[in-house]
């Protein structure tokens, strides 16, 4: 995109042309013209969401009752699969919507280290996202396990090196992420997958910021295990359930920690001894949430009609355009690209350093462009595919020059308040 121009017609010349524009439209929209590039820590609202929960609330729940048990009970597995056909890459009956991210990477670690008593060592790295190391740690800690943190580059990604260095024949689990969190680093899932199990261990890929944004193939590269959210490019809402994957032909050899009446054989026997069913779902736990199972599956379809190549070629054209804006603009204020350069080994965030990136993230917010900060010094901007325009992408980064120039973020508080 290097040989761009930067006036704003290119990016209406983009937009008229885009096969996706239309998907724009069946999101919910309010009154402001707001610029959204966060849609990759929470998605928008899709209408068909928001129509078919009004049904579900009416009619299933509201006077079906307890008698829609009837179709609710397989939506887990039956959603799962729709994610596995259409953004995934997984046949049929390896993927179960379920729980939390966090608490289906606890429960396959778990699994896997229980799976391998001889291997004692668990692999991540220093820039996974926090929710992955605590677990790993937690899981180290009580069990007496050692794990081994390899460092990874915060704006390039993981080194296959440092990790082909770091395994051996006491490794019982490597857990990574896909596309990295902070940097939006898309790890080469074939290769790695291949070293790792050279190595003789399992691994467990977490998706939450590939699933949706680039097309993932699970089985073809011979993933073991993933997990992954649903809020963010799946766009199913705020804590809505997440999922997770394992290979078929390891089900059965897998005992997940949490004992729970949804994975028991003959469920409704009620009898006195755990006994898991085979297959996925001896993977889920408690009463599956239903309302945002259902938000899962609206948004899956909704990805599946636009389509993962399209998407993942859109994201690109996004990005890139994304990055050749801020090296025309923003380099001479003090920005720099903490993201890969090559389309091939980004996801679908490109992520800005500027020392002062928290302030400028307040500017940009008050100037009506909503992206993210992530400590201590980056600027994260996701265009989604789905529901974002290039105008949004020259709009965006023109306010943010904008800001820059005027120097307007220095008048703003400098200490950080923000939760999550
Ligand atoms: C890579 C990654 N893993 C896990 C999570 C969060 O897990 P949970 O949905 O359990 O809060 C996130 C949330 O942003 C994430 O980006």
């Amino acid at each position: 995109m290097s040989a761009l121009p930067t006036n704003r017609t290119y990016a209406e010349h983009f937009d008229a042309s885009d096969p996706l524009a239309r998907f724009r439209d069946r999101f919910v929209h309010g009154d402001e013209p707001l610029i959204y590039l966060d849609g990759n820590s929470l998605g928008r609202l899709p209408k068909a969401t928001q129509a078919r929960i009004a049904e579900l609330l009416a009619g299933e729940w509201g006077t079906g009752l307890v008698r829609s048990w009837e179709r609710w009970v397989g939506l887990p597995s039956e959603v799962g699969d729709l994610i596995g056909e259409h953004l995934t890459g997984a046949a049929p009956g390896q993927l179960l919507v379920c729980d939390s991210t966090t608490v289906n990477l606890f429960k396959l670690v778990n699994a896997a280290l229980d799976a391998q008593p001889g291997r004692r060592v668990l692999i991540t790295d220093d820039d996974n996202f926090p929710t992955d190391r605590y677990v790993l740690q937690g899981i180290a800690a009580q069990r007496d396990c050692e794990l081994r943190m390899i460092r990874t580059d915060p704006d390039q990604g993981l080194d296959e090196e440092t990790l082909a260095a770091a395994l051996g024949p006491d490794v019982a689990v490597v857990s990574l992420s896909h596309v990295a969190y902070r940097s939006g680093a898309l790890a080469d899932m074939a290769r790695i997958t291949g070293l790792i199990k050279q190595a003789g261990a399992l691994v467990l890929w977490d998706l939450c910021h590939s699933a949706g944004a680039v097309p993932v193939r699970l089985d073809d590269c011979g993933a073991d295990m993933a997990i992954g959210c649903t809020y963010k490019y799946l766009n199913a809402g705020p804590g809505a359930p997440a999922f997770l994957y394992v290979r078929a032909d390891l089900q059965d050899s897998l005992t997940q920690p949490i004992w729970g009446w949804f994975g028991q054989r003959d469920q409704f026997a009620m009898g006195q001894a755990y006994d898991p069913v085979p297959g996925i779902e001896r993977f889920a736990t408690g009463t599956p949430q239903i309302i945002g199972t259902v938000a899962v599956a609206e948004g899956t379809k909704l990805l599946a009609e636009a389509g993962i190549d399209r998407l993942r070629e859109k994201g690109i054209a996004l990005t890139s355009y994304l990055i050749h804006l801020a090296d025309e603009w923003l380099e001479p204020f003090g920005f720099r690209l903490a993201s890969p350069r090559a389309d091939a080994r980004r996801g679908n965030h490109v992520t800005l350093f500027h020392p002062d990136a928290w302030r400028m993230s307040q500017a940009l917010i008050a100037a009506g462009v909503i992206g993210d900060y992530r400590t201590p010094d980056r600027l994260r901007l996701g265009p989604v595919p789905i529901s974002t325009r290039f105008c949004d992408v020259w709009d965006a980064l023109d306010r943010l020059r904008q800001i820059a120039a005027d120097k307007s973020y220095e008048a703003l508080p400098t200490e950080i308040s923000r939760v999550t």
